[in-house]
């Protein structure tokens, strides 16, 4: 697949995404990359559409994210903040939607903290035969494929810089370590990982990390997703470590004794990578609490920390996929 035979119109999930799709996004970012280094910086390659951002809950990277994305690529940019929106009038999210539809947006991003938001959006727009492409900027437990796509991008650049491929990965032994449960990031990786062929080793307490989580993934991948209720042996050998941010704001048990206690049992340090291959690499999507899933000193680290190449990245990666579905056939 190349992107002109690129057909998907909304993106809201990495369940079913084809290998071709994924080598084509990492294919596009990696022009796109180039894109952003050049002195130009800009492309018109969306000119003349509308591109809505309608972020329904707190978001500092990607929603800054999609919005430069969204400006390189030479398109209008419309932002909601649903404080100062008509929502706090009584205004429902989809006549919110019809109401950015009736101004002509083309593509929306949308966060929401509930599930499925926008799956139903873009079934309400599939219905009025609107022709708006939909963006799951994250929603609730589920998705977040942005994320997963930018953190698999990142992966494969630090592999191979100039030929980003899936087929990187195959075989590869990657920990995902923190809240799981309450993680869309994980269940977008866990899918684009597991579909690459490489090992997926998850690490949490029992309460975020409930052995039931082996069955979201289908049948074909079972025996290369483990669970592990301690950090060493998800660590061991493994050439990339994702950590993700405990989010209390969705915690609504005791989840947890204390935060010092997880950081001591699940807080990854320069010590713990000791554990990993000698080259290991260390992702988190962030906003990090420092100190608590991961040290402050290995989140600077130049030498393991792909931190701040995730954030960068994350511009070329959501400019190939506004692109792709911009103009997808
Ligand atoms: C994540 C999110 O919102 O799902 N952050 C992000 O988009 N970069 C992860 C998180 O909030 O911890």
């Amino acid at each position: 697949m190349t992107a002109t035979s690129w057909t998907r119109k909304h993106i809201i999930s990495l369940e079913d995404f084809s290998i071709e799709e994924y080598n084509t996004v990492l294919t596009t970012a990696s022009s796109f990359k180039d894109v952003l280094q050049s002195r130009t910086k800009k492309v018109p390659a969306l000119q003349g559409q509308v591109v809505a951002n309608m972020f329904f809950e707190p978001s500092t990277r990607t929603r800054s994210s999609f919005e430069l994305a969204a400006k390189r690529l030479s398109a209008d940019i419309l932002n909601f903040a649903p404080s100062t929106s008509s929502l706090t009038k009584g205004e429902t999210i989809l006549d919110t939607a019809k109401t950015y539809l009736a101004m002509g947006a083309n593509i929306m991003v949308i966060r929401h903290s509930q599930s499925g938001v926008p799956l139903n959006i873009a079934l309400e727009m599939d219905r009025l035969q609107s022709g708006v492409s939909i963006f799951n900027g994250g929603d609730g437990l589920h998705q977040h494929p942005s994320q997963g796509l930018l953190d698999l991008f990142t992966i494969c650049s630090s592999l191979e810089s100039k030929n980003p491929q899936i087929s990187l990965l195959k075989d590869k032994k990657i920990a995902i370590v923190g809240d799981i449960l309450h993680s869309r990031v994980a269940r977008s990786n866990i899918n684009s990982l597991l579909a690459s062929g490489a090992q997926v080793h998850l690490a949490s307490s029992p309460t975020l990390l409930p052995s039931l989580f082996a069955d979201i993934v289908e049948d074909k991948y079972k025996d290369r997703l483990f669970l592990h209720w301690h950090l060493k042996p998800a660590l061991e050998n493994a050439d990339f470590v994702m950590t993700l941010r405990l989010q209390k704001e969705r915690m609504t048990d005791y989840l947890l004794p204390s935060l010092r206690e997880y950081h001591q049992l699940f807080g990854i340090t320069l010590d713990r990578l000791q554990w990993c291959k000698p080259e290991v690499k260390v992702l988190h999507p962030g906003p990090v609490n420092r100190g608590v899933e991961i040290s402050s000193e290995l989140m600077d680290d130049p030498n393991y920390s792909l931190i701040s190449d995730q954030v960068t990245n994350g511009v070329a990666v959501r400019m190939a996929l506004l692109y792709l579905i911009g103009n997808s056939k």
